[in-house]
């Protein structure tokens, strides 16, 4: 694994991204999109996330983007500033080599950098436990799941919540209010 580079993602490298998520919405339970997003539509999403000044990573393997991971608003309303949910897709050919540990790993840094004091996984499909793994790995909790709020593949999906508090978390005010 010596070739594997965790950087900061750009905009050259959305095709890739695009095409790794693709997979992940026509195949997988991970997210409850169904229709994958065109490489329009990331670009949009990935500006989005830039503009807010939040960390998008990719893993490059011998030279190719594999994974990628982000952090973005947990939700609009501004009271939740501090806290952010983030996502992270590998290829399937490279899972369980431990590039989406340090992917989570980085992000995790990254976040903590910004000051951001919460992350927050939504995990598509109790039985995702790929995602549900990396995420204990990474020091997150169990904070509950959601019974059957999806419908995708012709069946109920149940979503895993997950919580890591980032630097100090709850136990200091931030710098900046
Ligand atoms: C979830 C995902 C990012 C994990 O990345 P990965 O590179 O396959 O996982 P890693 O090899 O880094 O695993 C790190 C640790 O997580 C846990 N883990 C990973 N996959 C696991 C699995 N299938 N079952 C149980 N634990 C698992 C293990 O503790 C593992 O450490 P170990 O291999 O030393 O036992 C990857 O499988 C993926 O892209 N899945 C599809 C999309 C998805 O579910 N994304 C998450 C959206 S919330």
């Amino acid at each position: 694994m010596s070739s594997l580079e965790i950087r900061a993602a750009t905009a050259g490298d959305l095709p890739s991204v695009t095409e790794i998520y693709h997979h992940a919405v026509r195949y997988g339970t991970a997210t409850f999109e169904l229709i994958p997003p065109d490489l329009a539509e990331m670009t949009r999403r990935f500006g989005v996330l830039m503009d807010g000044g939040f960390p998008y990573l990719v893993a490059v393997l011998e030279g190719r983007v594999v994974g990628y991971a982000y952090a973005g608003a947990y939700r609009p309303r501004p009271a939740y500033r501090f806290t952010v949910e983030n996502s992270v897709y590998l290829e399937p050919a490279i899972h369980r080599r431990g590039i989406g540990l340090q992917l989570l790993q980085r992000l995790i840094t990254e976040s903590e950098a910004r000051g951001y004091r919460q992350m927050i996984a939504v995990i598509g499909d109790s039985a995702n436990a790929g995602s549900i793994g990396v995420h204990a790995r990474c020091g997150f909790e169990m904070i509950g799941t959601h019974p059957d709020v999806g419908f995708k593949f012709g069946r109920w999906l149940d979503t895993v919540m997950m919580q890591r508090a980032l630097g100090e978390g709850g136990e200091t005010l931030p710098a900046i209010s």
